[in-house]
């Protein structure tokens, strides 16, 4: 929807549900106008449409509890904090009946700080530091996924110190990397996660059955289950079937060779988002409905009993819940080698608040929130303030041609990934995390002062 089209509704994704254009142009979100939020906060700020996150995190447990329960098995889903984590959005995932997977011991700490027991908490980490893996210990989180041989012999010396046992998980790669549309399926890994699937051509155990039978034989690890991360942005559902069937064979190998049949197979997150007008994001019942077909035919074919199951959304639950709102500064038209005109238009953050365009060449979508306007639409290009000229922060947009300073522009689906990799870069301060619900605003995490940076130098 162009900001001139008059129309009071905004039209759903990648914006999130709460989102309406009023008659005057300005953007409110659940019942907050962002004119008012941000004489109140400030630019640039996140904006947490709390009740949109809640309405994800939902509609994701409950599409893979009625699959996974239809099939005669059961499912628990992690929300991966990575993805966004603060005290009260791991609140409210819990709420919503979700648990949480960490995988750093700050992450964990928030966690905790929530009233998130530890029992439903998960640890990950291609390089958990001892400390990270004690603590887990200590608050008794209810998995640690181990990702590599050395880390078994790790969690087994900290579980026996403190005379406990460990329950843990180990990460296998299955050579299904997705995201995107497409997904390919590879014999070997070249990456730092997880534990190859794959019989060295020696026809020694693969790495994963490897640590899989080291688990087995020692007494301070329990081993839980199987898991399997494929990748990001997945919008295809066929990788996670690929990616469960994988597990579900070595599972039955392991427990051939051992006599453990696993309770748990995990196949991680990365379910996809819309970030552009008109693209369709991962419909959870469809996915939900076709893993538990493979999962169920799979073990059936294997006469294995069914595993319980889970998985790990982030950005599929926090993504669309979240917008970025910036104060236009410059903007500068560009004549282009092929005679079109860009408008380079400025605002007062960039790639300290949103990596992913600089990073990967994400995509992102924009508006001018503030009000409406009439002038004809103009190519323009969303660039931050770093002193990089690859800080970008959306690609190509149509804006509007009237397009000025001072002017509020947000940007939609940043819930994910935006505040979890934001940076000092510059030494800009980073933004404050606001929740918006029934007409509300409540600040989740302060914006960073000058002050804190000077704190943190010791001179
Ligand atoms: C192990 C694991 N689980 C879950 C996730 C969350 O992925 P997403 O936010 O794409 O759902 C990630 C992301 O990197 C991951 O590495």
């Amino acid at each position: 929807m162009s900001a001139s089209d008059g129309d009071a509704r905004y039209p759903g994704e990648p914006w999130s549900r709460g989102v309406r254009r009023r008659e005057d142009g300005v953007v409110e979100v659940a019942g907050v106008d962002l004119h008012g939020l941000a004489a109140q906060v400030g630019t640039p700020v996140y904006v947490l449409d709390e009740a949109d996150f809640r309405t994800r995190a939902r509609a994701y447990r409950t599409a893979f509890e009625t699959a996974f329960r239809a099939v005669g098995s059961d499912v628990d889903v992690y929300y991966a904090g990575k993805a966004l984590l603060t005290v009260a959005v791991a609140r409210w995932a819990r709420e919503e009946g979700l648990r949480v997977d960490t995988a750093s011991g700050g992450e964990l700490a928030v966690a905790l700080r929530a009233g998130v027991p530890g029992a439903e908490i998960g640890l990950h980490g291609n390089n958990k530091s001892d400390a990270e893996i004690d603590r887990a210990l200590e608050v008794g989180v209810g998995r640690i996924i181990v990702d590599s041989l050395v880390e078994v012999e790790r969690v087994a010396a900290a579980a026996r110190a403190r005379g406990v046992v460990a329950p843990v998980m180990v990460r296998v790669t299955t050579g299904v990397h997705a995201g995107g549309h497409e997904y390919i399926s590879t014999a070997h890994e070249d990456q730092k996660f997880g534990l190859s699937i794959v019989s060295p051509r020696s026809g020694a155990d693969s790495p994963a059955m490897t640590a899989l039978l080291e688990v087995v034989r020692r007494p301070e690890l329990h081993l839980l289950g199987i898991h399997s991360h494929i990748g990001s942005q997945i919008l295809d559902p066929t990788g996670f079937e690929v990616a469960a069937r994988a597990v579900l064979e070595l599972r039955a190998d392991l427990a051939a060779r051992t006599g453990v049949l696993v309770d748990e197979v995990d196949v991680g997150g990365g379910y996809g988002i819309a970030y552009l007008p008109g693209e369709v994001a991962l419909d959870p019942e469809r996915v939900a409905k076709d893993v538990a077909a493979a999962v169920d035919a799979v073990s059936a074919r294997l006469g294995t009993p069914l595993p319980r199951f889970s998985i790990e959304p982030g950005r599929a639950i926090v993504g669309p819940a979240g917008l970025t709102l910036y104060t236009v500064g410059t903007v500068k038209p560009v004549t282009l080698e092929d005679g079109r005109v860009r408008t380079y238009v400025s605002v007062d953050g960039g790639m300290s608040d949103n990596i992913r365009p600089a990073l990967y060449g994400a995509q992102y979508h924009a508006e001018v929130v503030g009000r409406s306007s009439a002038a004809e639409p103009v190519l323009a290009r969303v660039v931050g303030k770093h002193c990089e000229s690859g800080d970008i922060v959306v690609h190509e947009v149509m804006l509007p041609g009237d397009v000025r300073a001072g002017d509020l522009l947000a940007v939609a689906a940043t819930g994910a990934y935006g505040r979890s990799m934001a940076s000092n870069y510059n030494l800009l301060t980073r933004p404050p995390v606001v929740a918006v619900a029934d007409g509300a605003a409540r600040v989740l995490v302060r914006r960073e002062t000058e002050d804190d940076l000077l704190a943190l130098d010791q001179g």
